[in-house]
């Protein structure tokens, strides 16, 4: 039988001591998580965690103007962050995830190299894939930041995992805390069967382009780019309806 990622996680002693390979941990600079913990955020391998972290970096770096504060929105153990921590472009960088071993694995390792400008949050979202346990409903999560506070908002391969219910209330919450000139990048898996819009549970959630854009309207937020395929998922850019 399939084991979730909450599962998998089960099995990992010493999460934060351990990096990729047994590789060392040099001074000044930000290691890589385990296996396990990479694969928590897509993949257990150190090229692919290193590559779609850097595609995602490019991407953002094309609106990312100097002073940006940024919101990164199950934001994993750090794949675009430990990109993000090097741009001096990001003033503000917060990232928050259900999954408390990435949370500390990131405070440990990103936050030091990042100069007083990121943080990273654990919440207890539930998700019957990432955190069973979870004691908070996403539906009723407010975002941590103020009425349009944030320059760049991020989802990488977050709607693929995200109930509708739930991506409803992240993108009417995304609409609220991001700056009228802001923008929002994220991406989804739209290859539902043919006739369906919305398939899928938190494992992999897959929706209508058409269906995800006109919920992305009804929160506020419309279509500003079109990005196509990116590691395997279509991103998007979203921007607030003016
Ligand atoms: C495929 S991973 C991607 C992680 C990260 N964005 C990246 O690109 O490396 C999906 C992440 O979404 C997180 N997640 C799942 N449900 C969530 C929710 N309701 N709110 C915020 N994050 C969630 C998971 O814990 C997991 O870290």
């Amino acid at each position: 039988m399939r084991k979730t990622t909450f599962e998998h996680l089960q099995d990992g002693t010493d999460l934060q001591q351990q990096t990729y390979g047994d590789w060392p941990i040099w001074q000044r600079t930000i290691p890589f998580p385990s296996n396990l913990l990479m694969g928590s955020s897509g993949t257990h391998l150190l090229e692919t965690y290193l590559v779609v972290g850097s595609a995602w970096w490019q991407v953002l770096s094309h609106d990312l103007k100097p002073g940006a504060a940024v919101l990164d929105i199950g934001c994993g153990c750090a794949k675009i962050a430990r990109f993000l921590a090097l741009d001096p472009r990001v003033v503000q960088y917060v990232g928050f995830d259900p999954i408390p071993q990435s949370i500390e694995w990131s405070n440990a390792f990103v936050v030091p190299r990042a100069f007083g400008r990121f943080r990273f949050e654990h919440v207890d979202l539930y998700s019957a894939e990432y955190n069973p346990q979870g004691t908070i409903q996403p539906t009723a999560f407010r975002f941590p930041g103020d009425d349009a506070s944030y320059d760049i908002l991020i989802a990488a391969s977050l709607f693929t995992h995200l109930l509708e219910a739930d991506a409803r209330h992240y993108l009417a919450e995304a609409a609220r805390v991001m700056k009228p000139e802001g923008r929002f990048v994220l991406s989804i898996h739209d290859e539902p069967p043919e006739g369906e819009r919305y398939v899928g549970g938190e494992a992999r959630v897959d929706i209508a382009l058409d269906y995800f854009l006109s919920m992305a309207r009804d929160s506020g937020l419309d279509l500003a780019d079109d990005l196509g395929s990116l590691c395997g998922q279509h991103a998007l850019v979203f921007q607030r309806l003016s």
